[in-house]
């Protein structure tokens, strides 16, 4: 194990905000948790696992010891009838690890390609996109609890998840208590991905870019390999590029009303995006909403609204966290004016 002292965590953070981890220890197996908890100087300190960066905003300098997981392999471990078992290091990019399994004819996470961040990270908030989340195509994942450096197992009811959410989002008061935040370090995930793989369409963007090509949606069944690229170029052209302008993705969640709620909403906004959800309520488009007030291309410091895709935060510079956080609170507020509905943040603050 190698113990790093005063690490810049630009390159760490997708947003590229400029900070530091006060100490540091890379996470290439079990073994180095274990090795950490064995240690005098490290054992109790607080610990902040990171991932691929991809879903935080930096507000300072990072007091708790770092544990950037670098765990890697991907590989067929076993299969059903019905499923490819595909497991995946913690430490893989994900949109790389999307790309090997497309191109080994194991397919059914092509929508979700090009999505910033690791493959630990996709259970943490249930990523998804395009009408898959990670949830579809689940089977298990094995963590190490980062107290007692116990390793388990937990299938997707375990993980508890929600649109954008799961059990490692949610702080446990007492132990026992359901919430594994700050308490467990994801080594490995394993996925189910269907044997009698079938193209998951009927989004917008998606329908668009087929007619666009010449394709008549109704009447064609496309091959996982041109999904992959469709989806890898409607989000190139509306999301910005991570290595090019930072950022963290959405950076608010879409929000739910109730049917009244929504009813009431588009009295007053006939012109709402929403979708009807199948147990009642409504989801709000929030890129719209805070597009409807105006907020596309401004700025706080260097961070700003991006031109493209209202829902995003980006760095123009040398933003900081401060400049991040205080430029979504001020968008928070107008939403909450205008429409009386509170935005709800996707990124983990630190
Ligand atoms: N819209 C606007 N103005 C904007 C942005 C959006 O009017 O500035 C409208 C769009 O025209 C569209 C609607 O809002 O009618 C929804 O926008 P979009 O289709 O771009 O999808 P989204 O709801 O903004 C969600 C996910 C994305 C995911 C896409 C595609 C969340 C918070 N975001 O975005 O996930 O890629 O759907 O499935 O659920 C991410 O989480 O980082 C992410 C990019």
């Amino acid at each position: 194990m190698f113990i790093e002292k005063n690490v810049a965590l630009e390159p760490l953070n997708t947003f590229h905000i400029v900070a530091k981890a006060q100490t540091l220890v890379r996470i290439g197996a079990v073994n180095d948790v274990l090795a950490v908890l064995a240690n005098p100087e490290l054992a109790d300190q607080p610990k902040f696992v990171l991932g691929g960066g991809s879903n935080i905003v930096i507000t300072g300098d990072i007091k708790p010891l770092v544990l950037k997981v670098v765990i890697t392999g991907k590989h067929l471990v076993s299969e059903t009838d019905k499923h490819w078992i595909i497991e995946a290091g913690a430490g893989e990019n994900w949109h790389d690890f999307v790309t090997w399994c497309v191109y080994s004819g194991y397919h059914g996470l092509e929508n979700m390609a090009l999505i910033p961040g690791s493959v630990g990270a996709s259970p943490v908030q249930n990523i998804g996109a395009y009408g898959v989340e990670l949830q579809d195509r689940f089977h298990e994942l094995d963590a190490i609890n980062l107290e007692t450096g116990e390793t388990f197992t937990l299938n997707a009811a375990q993980c508890a998840f929600g649109y954008r959410d799961s059990v490692f989002k949610h702080v446990a008061a007492r132990a026992g208590d359901f919430g594994l935040s700050g308490k467990a370090l994801i080594t490995h995930v394993r996925f189910a991905l269907p044997k009698d793989w079938k193209p998951v369409l009927g989004y917008a963007d998606i329908e668009k870019k087929m007619l666009e090509i010449g394709l008549e949606p109704a009447n064609y069944l496309p091959e996982p390999l041109q999904i992959y690229e469709w989806i890898c170029s409607i989000r190139s052209a509306k999301l910005p590029d991570p290595n090019v302008i930072g950022n963290a993705g959405s950076f608010f969640k879409n929000p739910t009303v109730s049917a009244e709620q929504c009813a009431d909403i588009i009295q007053r906004e006939p012109k709402i995006v929403h979708y009807h959800l199948d147990d009642g309520t409504v989801k709000l488009a929030a890129g719209w909403l805070i597009d409807a007030c105006g907020w596309k291309g401004k700025s706080v410091g260097n961070a700003a609204v991006y031109e493209k895709q209202a829902l995003v935060i980006v760095n123009r510079g040398q933003a900081t966290g401060g400049q991040v956080m205080t430029l979504a609170k001020a968008i928070q507020t107008s939403v909450y004016e205008r429409f009386g509905i509170r935005l709800e943040p996707e990124p983990v603050v630190v």
